[in-house]
């Protein structure tokens, strides 16, 4: 089966990108990221992607005429590219509902929370302040509304009563690490389709290694 051409929208450090740039190393990876697109020169992100041989490219949303006229520049270099699946991996712009609709069930996101709690942002210091004991991350297919869409992959970690928001965060990221290459790894080779909003796998509800619970 052909490999599934990948791009990956960053905006800054790109842990995430690089577990994705990990998994498509390995020999019998099932997809390839042929593109990294920063919209924030200089981040380390874009470090990463050349240090693995990937083309990258800064689309810096600052130099166009509103959120349409850069998402067009980025939609064109994506069509380009033929690519077939789009990774939002610490984007931090918000998209249209037209790009959004453009790439309905090829666009995935991460978040740093169980969704559908804590869309939105400092989502560790809102778990700690709501005393969930309970917080971790989702990929999810991307939807017009902020933070919604079908669930692909989530993982849990406990929220300890000492925690700090940075330590939490560490303990989310870890396991970002995790499902963010399992999901791709499941679309990439066509075990996921959205049914009714929801995510089957090769047709039935629950795969068993889409569920990822390291709390025991
Ligand atoms: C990650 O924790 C990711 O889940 C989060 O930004 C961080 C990026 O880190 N994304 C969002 O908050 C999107 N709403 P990274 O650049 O090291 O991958």
């Amino acid at each position: 089966m052909a490999k599934l051409k990948v791009a990956v929208l960053i905006s800054g450090g790109g842990s995430n990108l690089q577990a994705l740039i990990d998994l498509c190393a390995q020999d019998d990876a099932p997809a390839e990221i042929v593109r990294v697109i920063s919209n924030v020169d200089g981040v380390y992100g874009l470090e990463r992607a050349q240090q693995a041989g990937i083309k990258t490219m800064v689309i810096d949303h600052k130099k166009y005429d509103g959120r349409e006229a850069f998402e067009d520049a980025i939609h064109q270099v994506l069509d380009s590219e033929n690519i077939q699946l789009v990774c939002l991996a610490g984007f931090m712009r918000l998209l249209t509902d037209g790009f959004v609709q453009k790439w309905r069930d090829r666009l995935i996101n991460i978040h740093p929370a169980l969704l559908p709690s804590f869309k939105g942002l400092h989502t560790h210091e809102r778990a700690i302040e709501a005393g969930v004991k309970f917080h971790g991350a989702t990929v999810h297919y991307v939807r017009p509304a902020m933070d919604e869409g079908p669930i692909i992959v989530q993982a849990a970690v406990p929220v300890l009563p000492s925690d700090t928001p940075d330590e939490l965060a560490a303990r989310v990221l870890e396991q970002e690490h995790q499902i963010y290459p399992l999901a791709l790894k499941l679309i990439a080779q066509r075990k996921v389709r959205v049914s009714g909003e929801k995510v089957l796998y090769n047709g039935v509800a629950c795969l068993p290694e889409s569920v990822i619970n390291p709390v025991g």
